[in-house]
Formats: structure tokens, sequence, C-alpha cells
């Protein structure tokens, strides 16, 4: 019989992955007979699971931030004692150890992220207050839908979702409380957003619940699809049109793979399209220290930035941190990766970029489907079996075609 393809579900590669580890460890006799010692798993957006080493610059000026006797020797570059001796002064007591008074995030930082927002989208204005830091974006993410949410049945708040979509994201929309309102994104159509999937997905919902917003996710996750502007314009008429908040997540802006293509925000669109749009349309934007180069995921640190926002929803988010703030060495860690190491300085050669390429494979699907077997589920276990590397399989993003896709 042949799999039923889940969306979102944890997949038997995953689990797999997970318990042929510790059995190679000697915990179990189950990996003895595995023909590699270790399994590497590329299947979570996980970078450092797989053996990466972390970028150095980050994890020295936080080693002198947690340790900051290490201020006064010299076996750490002198930019990277400076760094930590100005992240350490905005600190409570000059310590990490201390509470973040600030509810949305240390002042310094949020600078930071606002210079660094307006130096990537080429001079447009961001504002320190328009910043909020969170414990990573799925949190973020998490916290405006549980806003969003409301109704029951035909009430029920609905959020415009692409398919093939992150794997993580069914789950968090259905914690949430609100319906997830699939659009496709086609293979054939290069990933792209496109409009008539929008209007048909928007059609097809309205009558079953209440569309309130529009999850985009660019580069896309699993796609790595880079939207162009025209496709972003699109977007946002569209979101304008229909007055859905619109929930762009940014945080493989780092990722961009492919001659021609560079990431533009959401932000900067909008505010190119004039006053009309740049004044109206709600966009709440993600990023965050885990999906970038130093892809820091257990640090757990992550910043949006809201506009046109009703000032009491922006004031809300604010305060639900009121009691457990974002911790201070994940804002430090995210203040780093806003304000990498630039030319001249004594630690920028040693910075390197780690970049990742998503590898994309595509296979027949016609003898994996005589076995009763997904091919990419099939793919995937046998290069867990067979070699220890453990990817995710296309079917787990909602992928529902005859092409197959790992990721
Ligand atoms: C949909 C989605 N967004 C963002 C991320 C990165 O999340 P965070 O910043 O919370 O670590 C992930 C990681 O799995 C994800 O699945």
């Amino acid at each position: 019989m042949v799999q039923k393809r889940t969306l979102g579900v944890d997949s038997p590669c995953r689990r797999e992955g997970r318990t042929i580890q510790p059995n190679l460890r000697g915990f179990s006799s189950q990996g003895a007979n595995k023909p590699f010692k270790k399994v590497i798993d590329v299947s979570s957006d996980d970078p450092h699971r797989t053996g990466m080493a972390p970028i150095s610059f980050v994890r020295q000026v936080l080693a002198v931030c947690l340790y900051p006797e290490l201020l006064e020797e010299n076996t750490l570059p002198l930019d990277v004692r400076q760094r930590a001796k100005r992240l350490l002064g905005v600190c409570s007591g000059g310590s990490v150890g201390s509470y973040s008074t600030a509810t949305s995030g240390l002042p310094l930082v949020k600078k930071s992220i606002a210079d660094f927002i307006m130096k990537r989208d080429n001079g447009v204005s961001s504002h320190p207050e328009n910043i909020i830091i969170s414990d990573g974006s799925q949190k973020t993410l998490s916290l405006v839908l549980h806003l969003m949410a409301s109704g029951t049945g035909v009430t029920q708040t609905g959020v415009l979702t692409p398919v093939p979509c992150p794997h993580t994201l069914p789950m968090l929309t259905d914690m949430s409380g609100v319906k997830l309102v699939p659009y496709q994104l086609k293979e054939e159509a290069g990933w792209t957003v496109e409009l008539e999937e929008l209007q048909q997905a928007l059609a097809t919902a309205r009558g079953d619940c209440e569309p309130r917003a529009i999850y985009i996710s660019n580069p896309g996750n699993p796609t790595g699809h880079v939207q162009d502007r025209k496709t972003m314009e699109r977007v946002i008429r569209f979101a304008a049109a229909e007055g859905l908040v619109l929930l762009a997540e940014e945080v493989n802006q780092d990722s961009v793979y492919g001659q021609g293509k560079y990431f533009i925000s959401y932000k900067k669109v909008l505010f190119e399209m004039g006053k009309k749009y740049a004044e109206k349309v709600e966009l709440i934007s993600l990023h965050s220290i885990s999906s970038g180069p130093m892809g820091e995921c257990g640090l757990r640190g992550g910043y949006m930035e809201v506009l046109n926002i009703d000032p009491a929803v922006c004031k809300y988010l604010r305060n639900i941190q009121l009691t457990s703030s974002p911790a201070v060495i994940s804002q430090l860690a995210l203040e780093v990766m806003v304000n990498p190491p630039t030319p001249g300085d004594l630690s920028y050669k040693t910075y390197a970029r780690v970049t990742f390429i998503a590898e994309r494979n595509c296979c027949s699907p016609h003898e994996f489907q005589m076995l009763g077997l997904q091919a990419d589920v099939f793919y995937c276990q046998k290069l867990l079996e067979e070699e220890g590397v453990c990817l995710g399989a296309g079917c787990e993003n909602g992928q529902d075609d005859q092409n197959h896709h790992i990721r």
C-alpha cells in the first residue's frame, strides 16, 4: 500500500536517524551492523547538529561576555574583547547574568538590528521601536498566530500558507488555533507564488474560515526559491486588497543560491511601492540566529520588525515578554549576527561565512510505487541506512505531485 503523504509530521527517517545515533554509541546492538560510525542529520535545519563548527568570532565574543576575566588576557583578538566590553556595558550590572530589563530587547541590540535592516534595504528607514527581540522565529510566529487566533468553524482565523511549506508550520498553526489555508507552489512554475493560486485559496477558504493573514517564506523553505520584486509587489497588492496581515519569514535571507538571484526584503518592496501600501499593509518580518550562516539554533535568538500594526497589538507583543524577556546571551549573539566584523577589523579574515547548499534531487517514482513506497521516503531511508546521512523527504513538506525531492 502506498504510504500516505503526511504534512508536518515527524518522518520515519528523522525518527530512525535519532534512534540509530545512540545505538552506534553502544547503547544497544542495533547500530553495530551499520556501515558508518556516525549519523549526519541534515534533515532539520540545524547545522551544528551536522557537525558544523561555530563561527569563531561569535563564540569568542560570547565566551568573553560569559567569562569577563578573558578581557584582561591577550589570547583573543582585540576586536573580540572590544566588542564584548561594549556588549557587557549595556547589560545591567555589566553581566549577562542579570535580567534584561527592557521587555522587547536590549536597546543597543535593537539599534544594531535597525542599522542592519537600513543598510540591507539601501537606506529604507528602520526604527528600534519597531523591533521586538524574541526567542527565535518559531516562538515569535507562534506568539503572533496565537494573538490572531479567534473564532471557531466559519469564524476561525485562517492563515494562507504555502505548500510545500516548512515542515514545522502545520504543527505551529494547529497549536496556535488558526486554520491553515494552503496555497500551492508549483515546481513547473519555479516554485514562485502565483496570484491565481492565492486568489483560489482565499476563495475556497472563505465560507470555511476567516482568512486574516498570509504567511510567506522567502527565500523559500523548503524550495529555496528566491522571490523577485514583481512577485512581491503582487503579493503585497493582494494582501492590501484582501486586508491580510503579511507574515514574512525571511530567516533564510543569507542563503541565496543561483545566478542573478538576490534577496529583497518585503519591507523594502513595501516602502518602494509608495504611501498607499507603505502606510497601510500590516507587515511582520522575522529573522533569527538559527538559519543564517551562524546556525546557532540552540541559542534561541531572533527578532521581528512590525509595520503598520495596531499600537495596542505592538504593546501587547512587547509586554507579553515582561516576565520572560529573551535570554541576554542570545540577544548578544543576535547583535553579532547583524553587526559582524567588517574589512579592516582584526577578526575579519577569520570570520568565515558558512553556507549550505540545499541539494535537490529528482527521481522517477514508478519503481518505488511498485514497492509500495514513496520515492523520497525510500531514498531518505536508504541514504540513512547505507551512509548515515539523515535527510527530510519532500512529502513531509506537503509536496503532493509526481516529483520527489529531498531536503
Ligand atoms: C518554519 C521555520 N521557521 C524558522 C525556523 C528557525 O526557527 P528558530 O528561529 O525558532 O530557531 C525553523 C526551524 O526549524 C522553521 O521550521
